[in-house]
């Protein structure tokens, strides 16, 4: 044994180590997220984010931006990517830069600010999604007489885990605009001009409005649906269908009157903001009660379903890395019946 350790110390001294030393006698047979399932409430969230306008200039920070910080990660919902809340005043602008973090933004309130991303500026209201992929320029103009909040989804730390984040603010605080206001909707529609790229693994920045999601739920909404996530519809890549960002997978998630999951459980970890509507999530043997702008995230491989016992709908706005385990070949899902 004495021998054991002098050869330990020897291998230490060469910066080197026996896997002996590392081998504890456990190997895990299956994924354990290093994070636990947790909830913020409205009422939390819309307090700070009220207080950071009263005290907080975007002279002093560029964005006003609270995060929901899970206990157990300290710094971001998920071990892959972060949640915030960010406010703009009316007469307020966010200035133009880009980064290496892919990012979405999910309106919760307000009407008729405009986010720029890449020369192209997008009228914004409650309810419409807005991606600005890796490397677009965007900034944010609240030209409007409300103040606008709105959910920012970022896959920041894991661009922090593969050390490969670039961020570049314009020279200008606001970027031209040279894209005419329908650009993307007509040149990313299923009737393009010639000269749209679909080779680039980055989608085009992209406004989804609201009231085509609404549309589209209303006319799936009576359809039997997923037994695992009720009615569940995918903000995709314009150009080729494939994932909202190679990052992450955003949508919004329908609970009908009295509707109850089945239970399942996946790689991929998802956060979910309560847009409309009550209900809970039961995330392995926990239950979490959620009602409107409550946020909650369901870690890695925890079995999950969801109930809405109410008569009114229930609809979430949800944010997944399953692009990411997917494109690693790491996606594994069980399902229970
Ligand atoms: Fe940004
Ligand atoms: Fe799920």
């Amino acid at each position: 044994m004495e021998e054991l350790k002098e050869f330990n110390e020897e291998l230490r001294k060469k910066n080197l180590r026996g896997f002996w030393e590392a081998y504890q006698g456990e190997v895990y047979s299956e994924p354990l997220s290093s994070y636990e399932p947790y909830l913020w409430k409205w009422s939390d969230v819309h307090d700070a984010i009220n207080k950071a306008g009263e005290v907080i200039g975007l002279e002093l920070s560029s964005r006003r931006v609270i995060r929901l910080c899970n206990p157990s990660l300290k710094t971001s919902v998920a071990h892959t990517f972060v949640l915030n809340l960010q406010m703009l005043k009316p007469g307020e602008h966010a200035v133009a830069h880009r980064h290496t973090n892919g990012a979405i933004r999910f309106v919760i309130k307000g009407r008729g600010a405009h986010v720029v991303v890449e020369g192209e500026s997008f009228e914004i209201e409650e309810g419409d999604f807005v991606t600005t992929p890796n490397w677009t320029w965007h900034d944010h103009i609240n030209d409007s007489d409300q103040t606008m909040l709105w959910l920012d989804g970022l896959d920041a730390p894991l661009v922090r885990m593969l050390q490969v984040g670039f961020h570049e603010p314009h020279k200008e605080k606001k970027q031209p605009i040279f894209r005419p206001e329908g650009s993307a909707l007509h040149e990313f529609s299923p009737i393009r001009p010639n000269w749209v790229r679909t080779d680039s693994i980055q989608p085009p920045g992209y406004c989804y409005k609201w009231k085509d999601t609404e549309r589209v739920l209303k006319s799936v909404g009576e359809r039997p649906g997923d037994p695992y996530d009720g009615i569940l519809l995918h903000y995709v890549n314009p150009l080729t269908g494939g994932p909202t960002l190679p990052t992450l997978s955003c949508g919004v998630q329908m609970f009908r009157p009295g509707e109850r999951t089945k239970s399942h459980r996946h790689t991929s970890s998802a956060v979910y903001h309560v847009f409309r509507g009550k209900g809970a999530t039961i995330i392995g043997d926990e239950r979490f009660e959620w009602e409107t702008g409550d946020s909650f995230v369901v870690p890695l491989w925890r079995f999950h379903r969801h109930e809405n016992l109410t008569d009114q709908e229930a609809l979430l706005f949800v944010m997944t890395d399953k692009p990411l385990m997917d494109a690693l070949g790491f996606y594994r899902e069980e399902r229970q019946d």
